[in-house]
């Protein structure tokens, strides 16, 4: 049984990999490379492979399974409606409430029901699945991570406000900026703190302190100023007293480390040259980090 990375994908499964055996999504889309009218088409097979390296993770020893995120809920103020958030709840309730589920947790749900089919496959082994994400689904990979402690490895990809990065820094994307554009992402009570993230009784750093004492994977890239690649360090570094705490190190340096310098123990960091992506570096990073604490700990 191989060790495997879980992660939600953007534009479908099909654009994943060019193999033509992956089903065409049928589901809502954004508009982009090959999508035509919201719905996929032939020509979006393998559009989005480079954040993929499908190839060279399964070389690596490790299984790969994603999930198109919008089969969970389409990512938009009315998606819930035709996802997961109507059939669970609040049901058929025409609005959600201060304290209310948003879309980053009906992704993050969906991921924890994934593990629950890895977990009973045979070439797998459940006991280690590191779940990772991108950006918004980096956000959704950390709030998986920490709320489910199945997930044995969590990998935050620019994953920015809302994600690793410290809100009360207001550098970059802000909390006003992130519930005006995209208000259905969060608890609706998310929005009250707008302009006063020094009111927010938790911040970010405690979310990654839920994945202790766990192996947890935060990056940057140097171009990427709105999801605050010093204040995702910060906020990892500010994790560190609950991994100590546990008995694990942490991230064990004082200060943001060089662009391209891989960094950490238990916590681990980089701050990649370039723009916010998924890269063949990043995963690179993620490879090595799970070899050292998916295949060596006992
Ligand atoms: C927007 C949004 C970010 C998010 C990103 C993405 O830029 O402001 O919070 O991370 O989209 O998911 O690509």
């Amino acid at each position: 049984p191989v060790p495997a990375f879980l992660g939600l994908n953007f534009d479908g499964n099909h654009a994943v990999h060019p193999d033509p055996g992956i089903r065409l999504s049928t589901a809502w889309m954004d508009e982009g490379p090959g999508v035509v009218g919201n719905r996929a088409t032939e020509a979006s097979r393998g559009t989005n492979a480079a954040a993929w390296p499908v190839e060279r993770i399964l070389d690596r020893g490790y299984a790969v399974a994603t999930v198109y995120y919008g089969d969970l809920e389409p990512d938009h103020p009315e998606g819930w409606r035709s996802g997961v958030r109507a059939r669970i709840g609040p049901g058929t309730a025409l609005r959600f409430g201060p304290g209310d589920w948003g879309a980053i947790g009906a992704w993050a749900w969906g991921l924890s029901r994934a593990l629950d089919v890895l977990a009973k496959d045979p070439d797998g082994d459940g006991g280690r699945v590191a779940v990772i994400g991108h950006s918004r689904l980096g956000k959704t990979a950390l709030w998986a991570g920490a709320s489910d402690e199945r997930f044995a490895l969590v990998v935050s990809n620019d994953s920015g406000e809302g994600g690793a990065a410290l809100a009360r820094r207001r550098f970059g994307e802000t909390t006003d900026r992130i519930t005006s554009a995209f208000p259905h992402w969060f608890a609706p009570r998310l929005r009250e703190y707008a302009g006063r993230e020094d009111a927010l009784p938790v911040d970010q750093h405690m979310l990654l302190a839920l994945v202790a004492p766990r192996p947890l994977y935060v990056a940057s890239a140097t171009e990427d100023l709105w999801a605050d690649p010093r204040g995702e360090f910060l906020a990892a570094k500010a994790a560190e007293p609950v991994y100590r705490l546990l008995g694990r190190e942490g991230l064990g340096v004082a200060e943001l480390p060089s662009p391209d310098r891989p960094v950490g123990g238990s916590i681990g960091y980089h701050l990649r040259t370039g723009k916010h992506a998924l890269t063949a570096y990043d995963w690179e990073q993620y490879l090595d980090f799970a070899d050292r604490h998916l295949r060596l700990e006992p």
